[in-house]
């Protein structure tokens, strides 16, 4: 079998004419730029690098975008009045706090603060209610983007078995969902899952979201499955599996250079000839995450302009 890779800055520039053009009306008829304010506490270098590919594609987007750095000490009273602030904001559409927070902060007293017409991340208890009901404006970036990626591929999922491994509020939960507004027939799995490769055989439509380097392997792989890596993780030399470190690999380029290597839950090269689609890492869904973040920064600027809910393209 043929595989062919998708490469998620191709599905991304589809995805940005369709944000370009609406945000050519909106522009015209309300006079207004869609404003994003990032919020990033600490120094994490992996969230730092993510923060400014945000700010970047906003920027190249033509929207207005802030970071806001704060200390690794900042307090929780400290990040409710930062995001109280952008709240009031009218050239903030759209607040998005840069996950993982320092241990010490509350993570969900300060996502539950944001005003829910700008959670571009759909983490906020209205916006899951409204994704569980089935009358979301917008959903979490990355499962978003994956839809999009079949959406691309003209792949139907209706009736086909999706199998997730990975229950996170960010990813995990929102992706089932989504997929089961779109009548796939979808399994969670996650560390507890007997039998994970059996269960994920079954997958028409494998999608793994663990952060656990080289977990699927062929034996997760139907013929002819449509396989999205999600996982995205860091990684040294001396913790990389033998084909990784191929010498013509862009793995052993990224050691050399960097002296880490960002990698996938997917053991690609094994999957090759088998799945029908697959998706790399880097390069494959974590494009679609920023985009997907354009996207819903711009619902979030439509909707605080008035615009109606059926002229916000979703899903
Ligand atoms: N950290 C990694 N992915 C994400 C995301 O989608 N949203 C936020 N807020 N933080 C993240």
């Amino acid at each position: 079998m043929e595989t062919q890779i998708i490469y998620g800055k191709e599905v991304a520039e589809w995805i940005q004419e369709d944000i370009r053009s609406r945000f050519d009306v909106f522009q015209a008829r309300t006079g207004t730029v869609p404003g994003l304010a990032v919020v990033i506490v600490g120094e994490d270098p992996a969230s730092q690098m993510y923060v400014k590919s945000k700010a970047k594609a906003c920027i190249k987007m033509g929207f207005h975008s802030e970071v806001l750095e704060c200390p690794e000490t900042t307090t929780t009273p400290e990040l409710l009045g930062i995001i109280a602030g952008l709240n009031h904001r009218a050239d903030i559409h759209a607040i998005l706090v840069q996950l993982p927070l320092p241990a010490a902060i509350d993570k969900t007293t300060v996502l539950d603060s944001i005003d829910p017409i700008k959670d571009v991340d759909g983490f906020l208890p209205v916006s899951t209610g409204r994704l569980v009901r089935g009358d979301y404006r917008w959903a979490a970036c990355t499962p978003a983007g994956v839809m999009k990626i079949f959406e691309y591929l003209q792949y139907d999922v209706s009736g086909h078995e999706a199998v997730i491994i990975g229950r996170s509020d960010i990813v995990g939960k929102p992706m089932a969902l989504l997929l089961m507004h779109a009548h796939a027939t979808v399994t969670i799995c996650h560390s507890r899952t007997r039998n994970l490769s059996e269960v994920a055989r079954r997958a028409d439509i494998l999608i793994s979201a663990m952060g656990k380097p080289g977990l699927v392997d062929a034996s997760f792989c139907k013929e002819g499955a449509c396989v999205i890596d999600i996982g995205t993780v860091r990684i040294t030399p001396d913790q990389a599996w033998p084909e990784l470190l191929e010498p013509e690999s862009v793995w052993q380029k990224s050691f050399e250079k960097k002296g880490y290597a960002t990698v996938g839950d997917v053991k690609f090269q094994q999957l090759l000839g088998k799945a029908r689609y697959i998706t790399p890492v880097p390069g494959g869904v974590g494009p679609l995450t920023i985009t997907m973040l354009l996207d819903n920064t711009l619902k979030a600027a439509q909707l605080q302009a008035g615009f109606e809910e059926d002229e916000l393209h979703v899903g």
